[in-house]
């Protein structure tokens, strides 16, 4: 099976996509996928994250940084038959390379925060999305997935949101990614959230919780759109090297 093709998609900068992409990333790979992270995001933490990770960066997960318009499809292409799932993080902004990245896509993560629809960034990806399935019967599965959620105003933000999207008929991910600090701090430190001290940031073992149950869903998502088979691959060989 070739790899499938994650995009996590919002115009809006700030809105969490790249906090996302590498969480859902991470977790992919510690269930035994082979994980390829495009970076096409001009802030580059995801790549710079990969280059502090050294030997702490999970076998599995690949970063192939400086990816653009000019490249994205060659770098899908020489991705896809070394890996399982490739996730592109792109930029914020609008940009060309969002409407060429959906034209790759196998399944569309919006990132939105708080109360979903204010984000008009999901909005209008929703709405290009929507554009694609009537005008070229181009059906792209996708989910929003609430980002920075305050963890004690959860369930009543969710409750709102869920309304909105199920008028729009739009799927959210049950697990919303909280506001914690470790996913600030997981940038900064070269760490991943199986490699920092607990002792120095706070709640670890929530984030952790968080993380995995969004791997979960996300993985029970590819399966469910039929992307992915449905076992949990068995412990993968070193892919081949992306990047030199
Ligand atoms: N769940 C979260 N908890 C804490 N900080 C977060 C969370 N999500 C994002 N951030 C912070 O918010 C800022 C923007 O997030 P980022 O993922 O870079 O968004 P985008 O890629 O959409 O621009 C970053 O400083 C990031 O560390
Ligand atoms: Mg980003």
């Amino acid at each position: 099976m070739r790899a499938r093709v994650i995009a996590v998609v919002n115009q809006k900068g700030g809105a969490g996509k790249t906090t996302a992409v590498l969480l859902v990333a991470t977790e992919l790979a510690r269930m035994g996928l082979r994980v390829a992270v495009l970076d096409a995001d001009p802030q580059r933490w995801i790549s710079c994250w990969h280059q502090q990770l050294g030997k702490n960066c999970p076998d599995l997960l690949q970063v192939v940084p400086y990816v653009s318009a000019a490249n994205l499809e060659r770098e899908i292409r020489r991705c896809q038959p070394m890996v399982d799932i490739v996730l592109l993080d792109l930029p914020g902004a609008r940009s060309p390379l969002i409407a060429q990245a959906l034209g790759h896509s196998d399944y569309v993560l919006i990132p939105a925060q708080g109360s979903a629809m204010d984000a008009q960034g999901a909005a209008n990806v929703i709405d290009l999305l929507s554009y694609l399935e009537e005008k070229a019967s181009i059906r792209i599965p996708h989910s929003v997935v609430l980002t920075r959620i305050n963890p004690i105003i959860t369930t009543r933000a969710l409750q709102g949101v869920k309304a909105l999207l199920t008028e729009k008929k739009v799927h959210l991910l049950s697990t919303p990614i909280v506001e914690r600090a470790a996913f600030r701090d997981v940038f900064s430190c070269g760490e991943t959230l199986y490699t920092m001290d607990e002792r120095s940031v706070s709640n670890l073992g929530r984030a952790q919780e968080n993380a995995q149950m969004l791997g979960t869903e996300v993985f029970e998502r590819l399966v469910r759109y039929g992307l992915i088979a449905a076992a949990k691959p068995q412990a993968q060989q070193h892919t081949a090297r992306l990047v030199a």
